[in-house]
């Protein structure tokens, strides 16, 4: 299982790791938990209500200090700092990074920091004020009716985030007398989405809510323009300000666009899109679950940072979780991190975590300009349990990568089928378990002569598993928007950290900019016919021209 990955990360430490790992390699979860029978309280720790085991790891207690060492050699805790007072962290771009400002208490701000947390506030005031206007019906739309649904029109960072709250927190939809706003989320260029969700609705009870921190990305652009035209086919331009809402940073575009100022809540540079989801952003989720769900989500979100800014290393969530990340992706060949959620609510977790980590740490360059040599962000997948035991659990249990793993489960769910809940908790605990034991055979005497001692053993290879596959598994008390505002918080640290010890800047997206440049020159082709692209790409072009004219 130990991989041959020829690392130049130059801490002393590193070199320590790697001999270390050669012992590791041979360690066994079945012994180390036998060897101590404390282990599995050893490795947990609790933090901002979240309770994470990670005694299922080939690790031991050097494996721990090596780590101390290493973060101390990185100089994590400096950089955590130079994050949190809005250093420069994002270097390529000039920016800070302080998306931990959105949740922080404004009065406690850094004097540096002041006018930011001024800024934030009044958004926080913009949203309470907006949010509530829907949501207990005095927003009315141009005929008079309240608003029944909302169309949040995003994609990426101004998607994936809100998005997945909504689909967690979908159990504290307001029932009863209060009324219950349906949000909706448009992000694919792909008519069918809007078009489909559009014929749904009534233009006269819809706002329609535009979220783009630059106001410049194509889908967003297309698909407003589409839900615009789509409110004009009901109501005249000036009603507009009642059925169209802006979140970005580029208010210029935004009213260009045709939203009327008053409704263009703010985003700022110093906020990552992957990291927006702490600001007007996520305005549906205060509209559908009222302003102190949002202001919770906030809470447990800064608890979190108050965690991972205290805390030494071997007590610190992020770290520990960024650590292992590191450990079994540069010394045992781990190329792959899967989160496998066994909650109905958080199965778009781990889409929100593939942006959040794939686009941080998707990166090949150092903080100075030079190549690494060295792995650095994982493939990050995952879903919902127990489906995917019935998918590629098969993969994890006997194929041939190693796949790093997150457990995630909240202990009380949200109904009362307790028969349900049960088997649904065995399901995840077993699963850890089936992987941490594997299954072996008693050795069979083979004879040569006796085909069905032969066909018995190769039965039993093939349902024999190697085990030894370690994993997390991080408890929630229930889904809430407290404890969904600490994990998610959780990881954005994880993320952040690995970063700093991997030397690269999660902060930026370069890589996303030639598919985006490329685009147009392709749709010129396709408008004109003309064929100035490369064969295969001329090729595919003229096909649809040919299938689709214009
Ligand atoms: O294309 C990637 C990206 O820039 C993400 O980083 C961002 O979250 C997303 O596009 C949307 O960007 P915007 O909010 O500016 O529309």
């Amino acid at each position: 299982m130990i991989g041959n990955r020829m690392t130049a990360l130059e801490y002393p430490s590193w070199e320590k790791l790697r001999q270390h790992a050669q012992t590791a390699s041979k360690f066994t979860l079945r012994q180390l938990f036998a060897a101590n029978r404390h282990r599995a309280e050893i490795y947990s720790l609790e933090a901002a209500g979240l309770f994470l085991d990670y005694s299922k790891n080939l690790i031991n207690d050097t494996t721990i200090e090596l780590f101390q060492q290493l973060a101390r050699e990185a100089e994590l805790k400096q950089a955590i700092t130079n994050m949190l007072d809005g250093g420069i962290v994002n270097s390529t771009e000039n920016r800070a990074a302080l998306h931990t400002l959105l949740r922080a208490d404004p009065t406690k701000a850094k004097d540096n920091l002041n006018t930011h947390a001024n800024l934030v506030a009044n958004a926080c005031k913009q949203i309470k004020e907006t949010s509530q206007a829907i949501r207990l019906g005095s927003w009315k739309g141009y005929s008079g009716n309240t608003i029944k649904d909302i169309v949040h029109i995003g994609i990426g960072g101004s998607y994936l985030g809100p998005y997945m709250l909504d689909e967690a927190l979908e159990p504290y939809r307001t029932k009863g007398k209060e009324r219950d706003i349906c949000c909706h989320y448009v992000a694919n260029i792909d008519a069918h989405h809007i078009t489909q969700l559009l014929q749904q609705l009534e233009p006269a009870n819809t706002v329609i809510i535009i979220v783009s921190k630059s106001f410049t990305t194509l889908e967003t652009k297309i698909n407003a323009a589409t839900a615009k035209q789509w409110l004009l086919t009901d109501m005249e331009l000036k009603d507009l300000s009642k059925h169209l809402i802006g979140i970005t940073a580029n208010t210029s575009a935004a009213t260009q666009f045709g939203i009327a100022a008053k409704n263009v809540l703010p985003l700022w540079d110093w906020v990552g899109g992957r990291y927006s989801l702490w600001s007007a952003v996520s305005l549906p989720i205060a509209i559908r679950y009222g302003f102190d769900a949002f202001e919770q989500l906030l809470q447990g979100a800064a608890a979190m940072d108050e965690h991972f800014s205290q805390t030494e290393l071997s007590a610190n969530m992020p770290m520990i979780l960024a650590c292992l990340g590191l450990w079994y992706q540069h010394f045992f060949n781990a190329n792959s991190h899967a989160v496998l959620t066994y909650d109905h609510g958080l199965r778009y977790f781990a889409d929100h975590l593939q942006q959040l980590d794939m686009e941080s740490n998707g990166k090949s360059v150092k903080l100075n300009g030079a190549a690494v040599d060295y792995p650095t962000g994982p493939i990050v997948w995952g879903g919902e349990g127990s489906n995917g035991q019935h998918a590629y659990h098969q993969l994890l249990h006997q194929g041939t990568h190693f796949v790093s793993l997150d457990f995630i489960l909240p202990l009380k769910p949200h109904h009362h089928l307790k028969e349900h809940h049960d088997w649904l908790v065995a399901s995840c605990f077993s699963q850890s378990q089936a992987l941490m034991l594997g299954r072996q055979f008693e050795q069979i005497e083979q004879n040569n002569n006796d085909a069905s001692v032969a066909q018995e053993l190769t039965r039993q290879q093939h349902k024999s598993m190697p085990g030894n596959r370690p994993s997390n598994t991080l408890l929630l008390n229930q889904v809430t928007p407290h404890s969904l505002g600490a994990l998610t918080a959780l990881y954005e640290h994880k993320v952040f950290c690995q970063a700093v010890i991997l030397q690269i800047n999660p902060f930026d997206q370069w890589g996303v900019e030639l598919g985006k440049e490329l685009s147009q020159a392709v749709y010129s082709s396709i408008q004109t016919g003309e064929a100035g692209l490369d064969a295969s790409t001329n090729s595919l072009t003229a096909r649809y021209r040919k299938t689709f004219p214009n």
